[in-house]
């Protein structure tokens, strides 16, 4: 056993270190939010935009992707069946709504509400109705690509349902989950790397099955898909919750201002997720425009300038006249939300978060506390310990090749190196994958927590490392490095890359 792990294993009280850890992040209480009750009714208001029928032509499509899976992620998959209900009351079609979960949700052993899923505090059911399009091992990236291109050729298993566009249709897209520099999370490895999602996208512009699309991306480092690779030319509009180097942010998390309710022990949304859609559910989207609802979740997605505690910076990219339509082209419009409002002042308040990466550990924590003693609490006290242990061994080796690989001095320099604003994160996309796989091969998994990681591995491309010196300095690491047991091992899950 290494020693970091006996570490862990002599100081029970590192938990506490971690406990205190969480407080920190949700200091600077604000004012409370309260969307729920501020759907104020405007006296009715008859002036329907007069182009409406002009624009109106064509389908409506939407795509939604929760790109994880298990309990303590459970908010990936409210947020994404939370939207489906929003778009079914816009109007859309099931068949034009095509929904990727892992399913493991609302039969999960610890949901305290068997066969239901809410994505707020005093939310109702979201899960009903919500269709098994591509759900379990079926949720994968390639899926994913061929739901989008309408290639059913392509597909492995699923509902067989894909975006089957005309000209004149519109697109809504919607992810949500971890993600990293240049990468986006699936349930199933591989990940979802951005240069292969944007050629999907080229592709699709250049079958010109689609009018415009507008595409939501809730995820860390969401900002890195599309930064300095996203053209303006390809009819599409997107906003990504987080800039390229940042955290995105659990909300309604046990513990935190709004919490859940208390038998829940796991975040229940994502902040710029829930922002973009309780924003949606209070307007009239007739009225609303694309920008309006950016700056709207620009705004409570900053959560008051609160960067580095809850808070990121919402970003856009692609074709951004687009923002000047109207919002129901592509969420529909909701007949019961016709006195509502356009937009309304934004609120300054502020609502705790906690870091996606945080949230895991917290799910956990609160596992272990709320346990009865014995066997099962150890049990969790075990998967705690091991997290955080293959946390510190991913963290130590990628430190410890950045040495190997340009010195002491320089290592950790180049790894953490972030390009200029409006540079691809990496300029070799190919190099990227391949560096993923030498690390996986020799020092394990990423998981979930190692995507964070993704920068160091475009940055040793950027620098012009070979693979052999890349595959040297990872022998070299991770090679006599005994503590990162078997389950860790790419063989169980498949590769990252
Ligand atoms: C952006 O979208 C607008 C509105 O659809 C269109 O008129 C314009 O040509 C697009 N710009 C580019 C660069 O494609």
């Amino acid at each position: 056993m290494g020693k970091q792990a006996s570490v862990l294993h002599n100081h029970p009280s590192l938990l506490f270190l971690l406990l205190l850890l969480f407080e920190a992040a949700t200091v600077g209480r604000g004012a409370r939010l309260n969307h729920w009750e501020s759907g104020i009714r405007l006296p009715s208001e008859k002036d329907e935009p007069r182009e409406v029928d002009d624009e109106e032509v064509g389908t409506r499509w939407a795509v939604l992707v929760a790109g994880s899976s298990g309990f303590g992620n459970y908010r990936h998959q409210a947020d994404v069946c939370h939207a489906y209900q929003l778009l079914r009351k816009g109007g859309l079609k099931e068949d034009n709504i095509i929904v990727f979960m892992y399913d493991d949700i609302a039969t999960n052993e610890l949901n305290p509400r068997p066969g239901i899923i809410i994505n707020h505090p005093q939310g109702d059911d979201v899960y009903a109705g919500v269709p098994k399009d591509y759900t379990g091992e079926h949720v994968t990236a390639a899926n994913l690509y061929a739901v989008l291109l309408g290639n059913t050729g392509a597909l492995s298993g699923g509902s067989g349902k894909v975006v089957d566009s005309k000209p004149n249709d519109r697109i809504f897209i919607y992810y949500s989950d971890h993600g990293g520099p240049g990468v986006l999370g699936m349930p199933n490895m591989p990940m979802l790397y951005a240069k292969d999602f944007l050629d999907v996208l080229k592709k699709k512009h250049a079958a010109g099955s689609y009018r415009e699309m507008v595409i939501y991306v809730e995820a860390c480092e969401s900002g890195s898909i599309f930064e300095g690779i996203m053209p303006t030319d390809l009819n599409i509009y997107v906003t990504t919750a987080s800039n390229a180097q940042e955290s995105s942010w659990g909300s309604y998390c046990p513990g935190m201002d709004l919490p859940p309710p208390p038998e829940f022990i796991t975040c229940l949304g994502d902040l710029y997720s829930v922002a973009w859609m309780e924003d949606s559910e209070t307007h009239n989207l007739k009225r609303e425009t694309v920008e309006q609802q950016y700056e709207t979740v620009r705004e409570r997605t900053s959560n008051s300038n609160a960067y580095a505690i809850g808070g990121s910076h919402v970003m856009e990219y692609g074709n951004t006249s687009i923002k000047a339509e109207k919002l129901y082209l592509y969420q529909g419009f909701d007949p019961a939300t016709v006195n509502f409002p356009p937009n309304e002042l934004s609120h300054d308040t502020h609502m705790e978060a906690i870091n996606q990466r945080d949230a895991d550990v917290l799910f956990l924590w609160h596992m272990y506390k709320n346990s009865e003693d014995g066997s099962k609490k150890k049990e969790i006290l075990t998967q705690i310990t091991e997290t955080m242990r293959h946390r510190i061994h991913l963290d130590g080796s990628i430190d410890l090749i950045g040495t190997l690989l340009y010195g002491p001095a320089k290592g950790s320099v180049v790894l953490d190196a972030i390009r200029e604003l409006g540079s691809p994160l990496v300029d070799d996309w190919q190099c990227l994958k391949s560096m993923v796989r030498v690390f996986e091969t020799h020092c394990g998994s990423l998981t979930q927590y190692g995507m964070k990681h993704m920068r160091a591995f475009a940055n040793i491309c950027n620098s012009g490392v070979s693979q052999s010196s890349m595959e040297e300095a990872c022998v070299a690491a991770c090679s006599s490095d005994h503590h990162h047991p078997r389950k860790w091992h790419p063989s169980n899950h498949g590769y990252s890359a």
